[in-house]
C-alpha cells in the first residue's frame, strides 16, 4: 500500500472506513467485559483516531500510529475535541519500531487487509517485538467472502472497494496461521463478522484476540 495513495484518501476527513465517534463494537465489548484492562495500548493503523479516543476515555495510555500524516493530523484534532491526551505518530509499521517501546495491548482494525502477503511476516515480527509477554493483540481483517470487495469469486487480491486500493482478503485459516506463526496464541476468534462502511456497504471479516506467549 503506498503512502501517497493513503494521503490522497485522507485529503478529506471521514474516509469511507472511518466510523466517526463510533468505536468498533468488538473493541467496546472486550474493554467493557474486562477481557483487556487499562494498560499501555497501541492503535495500529489508527486512521482518524476514534478507537484510540475510546481507549483513552476508558483509562488506557494510548499511542496511535498511522502511515498517513493527514490521518494523524485529524486524529490529533479529534482527540483535542474529546479532551484526551494521546501520543499520535505518523509511522510505517513495516519499519523498525524500537522507538515505540512495549505495549500491553495492540489493537488493529482493518489495517492487516492493507498489508500484502509478502509483507505480513515482517509486520507480525514487528508486532511481536512491541507487544510485551502476556500482552494482547486484537486484529480484525477482511476475509475471502467479503461481498464489499467483490465476493469470494474474486480471489484474495481485491481492488473492488470504494477507494480502489489493493486489499488482501484471504480465507480465515490463512490469517489464523499467520498470527500463530509468530509468538502469539489465539484466545478468541470471531468468524464472519460484518462491518458496514460509510457508504452502507457490508464487508465480511474475522477477528482474532491473541496473547503474546514468549
Ligand atoms: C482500513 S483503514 C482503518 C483505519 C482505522 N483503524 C479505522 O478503523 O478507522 C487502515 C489504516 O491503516 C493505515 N496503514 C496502512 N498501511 C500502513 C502501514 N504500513 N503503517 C501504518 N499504517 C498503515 C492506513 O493509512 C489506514 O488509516
Amino acid at each position: 500500500m503506498s503512502k501517497e495513495q493513503l494521503e490522497k484518501i485522507y485529503q478529506k476527513r471521514h474516509a469511507v472506513w472511518t466510523l466517526k465517534n463510533t468505536p468498533s463494537r468488538e473493541l467496546r465489548s472486550i474493554v467493557s467485559c474486562e477481557v483487556v484492562n487499562p494498560c499501555r495500548a497501541i492503535d495500529l493503523g489508527c486512521g482518524e483516531g476514534y478507537n484510540s479516543i475510546y481507549l483513552a476515555l476508558n483509562g488506557f495510555d494510548v499511542t496511535g500510529v498511522d502511515i498517513s500524516e493527514n490521518a494523524i493530523a485529524y486524529a490529533k484534532e479529534n482527540a483535542g475535541e474529546h479532551g484526551v491526551n494521546i501520543d499520535f505518530r505518523s509511522i510505517d509499521l513495516l519499519d523498525n519500531l524500537d522507538e515505540l517501546g512495549k505495549f500491553g495491548f495492540g489493537f488493529e482494525w482493518a489495517l492487516l487487509s492493507q498489508i500484502m502477503p509478502e509483507e505480513r511476516k515482517r509486520y507480525m515480527k514487528n508486532l511481536a517485538k512491541i507487544i510485551k509477554e502476556d500482552g494482547f493483540y486484537f486484529s480484525y481483517s477482511f476475509n475471502i467472502k467479503s461481498e464489499g470487495f467483490g465476493g469470494s469469486k474474486k480471489g484474495k487480491y481485491r481492488t473492488e472497494g470504494a477507494t480502489g486500493l489493493p486489499v488482501y482478503c484471504p480465507p480465515t485459516e490463512e490469517t489464523r496461521e499467520l498470527i500463530e506463526s509468530t509468538d502469539f496464541k489465539i484466545k478468541m476468534v470471531g468468524k464472519d463478522i460484518k462491518f458496514r462502511d460509510n457508504n452502507g456497504v457490508i464487508h465480511n471479516g474475522n477477528y482474532f484476540l491473541s496473547k503474546r506467549t514468549r
